[in-house]
């Protein structure tokens, strides 16, 4: 079968995205996904109106590092000329590999003024949106969608064909729509639907926890890229394990809680020389430490600990102790008759 070409490099044929999460999907977990396979990287949603008035916060969002690449960053807005501007912006300042439009975003204060996935109710505007950032960079432009508003104007091939008819140059489908939030599941055969009705790469998204769901997504869908939110969590070997299932290989093996401490603390050293502000840095890193330890034996506790931590110096002790510890512990689960399977389930975090 004849791979749709993306409209920039991408180191394989179906390359595995990281997708853009606010808070998350930051300038070192990216890196590290990268590190660790991702082919693709995206930034957490900007607003144009920030970024064309040059807003410091949002400015610093903007960063990147050359091992980042290929990188996209994504803007949100209503207003078909800030959004323009703001490509134009992020064009003359930061050079990303392309441009991404958010038509996904459900929070309440995004779609109340009709950005994100508020544009899914006027596709004259979201077309509108497209041609203008289209105009104003040279950038390619690809865009993020839902299956649609809400149930009554679920069309998801209808709405991919209109941004693809405006210039997106490839499209990433969330396949749930706006009312459903979270809730339910991502309807993968939406995805195969609107992968056989475009010409541009369609990605698809939702519910991937584990490489193996990743590879079925890919069999059931034959999307022509694979993104992957949060079944990235406290695991971004999620992307190497994905490419050997992809590429027809046995399932690597899921690394030792020893590997995977030494995981979250070569993260955390990543976001510590990032950030300028290093006790700031640790409270916010507490989330990816939760997300490190889930699953594990006598977890709950560990996650205690470390969801107190002010500094990155105490998470090594944290993690020595508890490695010094591990084998009662597993012992101890074993006697409680609870397996662990670390890394196999994900929170259904709400977006925001
Ligand atoms: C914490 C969080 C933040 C998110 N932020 C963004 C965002 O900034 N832009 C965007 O297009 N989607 C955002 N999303 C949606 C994800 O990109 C993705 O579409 C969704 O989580 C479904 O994929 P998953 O099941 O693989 O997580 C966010 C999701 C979460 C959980």
């Amino acid at each position: 079968m004849a791979f749709k070409s993306f409209p920039f490099r991408t180191p394989n044929a179906v390359p595995m995205y990281l997708a853009p999460m606010a808070g998350v999907s930051e300038s070192p977990f990216r890196r590290l996904c990268h590190e660790h396979g991702a082919d693709v990287v995206v930034t957490e949603f900007l607003s144009a109106e920030g970024i064309r008035r040059e807003n410091d916060a949002t400015m610093d969002k903007l960063r990147f590092s050359p091992e980042e690449r290929p990188i996209g960053v994504q803007i949100f807005g209503a207003d078909p000329a800030a959004m323009a501007d703001a490509a134009a912006v992020v064009t003359d300042l930061f050079q990303p590999d392309f441009v991404d439009i958010n038509f996904g975003c459900p929070v309440k204060k995004v779609v109340r003024r009709n950005g994100g996935s508020g544009c899914l109710r006027d596709l004259d505007l979201v077309q509108e949106i497209l041609r203008a950032v289209s105009k104003a960079t040279p950038l390619p432009v690809t865009c993020k969608i839902r299956s649609g508003w809400s149930e009554e104007m679920r069309d998801p091939v209808g709405i991919a064909l209109r941004c693809q008819d405006a210039g997106a140059r490839v499209l990433a489908l969330h396949a749930r729509t706006r009312t459903q939030m979270y809730t339910g599941m991502a309807n993968w055969d939406e995805i195969a639907a609107v992968t056989a009705a475009l010409d541009i790469p369609v990605l698809g998204n939702g519910d991937i926890k584990t490489a193996l769901d990743a590879k079925r997504m890919r069999d059931h869908t034959q999307c022509d890229g694979i993104m992957i939110g949060r079944g990235s969590y406290g695991q971004p070997w999620i992307f190497r394990q994905t490419r050997a299932l992809l590429d027809g290989e046995a399932l690597p093996e899921t690394p030792s809680v020893a590997e995977r401490f030494a995981v979250a603390l070569a993260h955390a050293r990543m976001v510590q020389q990032y950030e300028v502000d290093p006790i700031g840095a640790a409270l916010e890193f507490r989330k990816h430490l939760g997300w490190y330890v889930k699953g594990l034996p006598n977890s709950a506790d560990l996650r205690k600990l470390l969801h107190q931590v002010k500094d990155f110096a105490e998470v090594e002790k944290i993690f020595s102790t508890y490695l010094e510890n591990f084998e009662m512990y597993r012992e101890r689960a074993a006697a409680e008759n609870r397996d662990w399977v670390a890394g196999t389930s994900v929170d259904s975090l709400q977006y925001l």
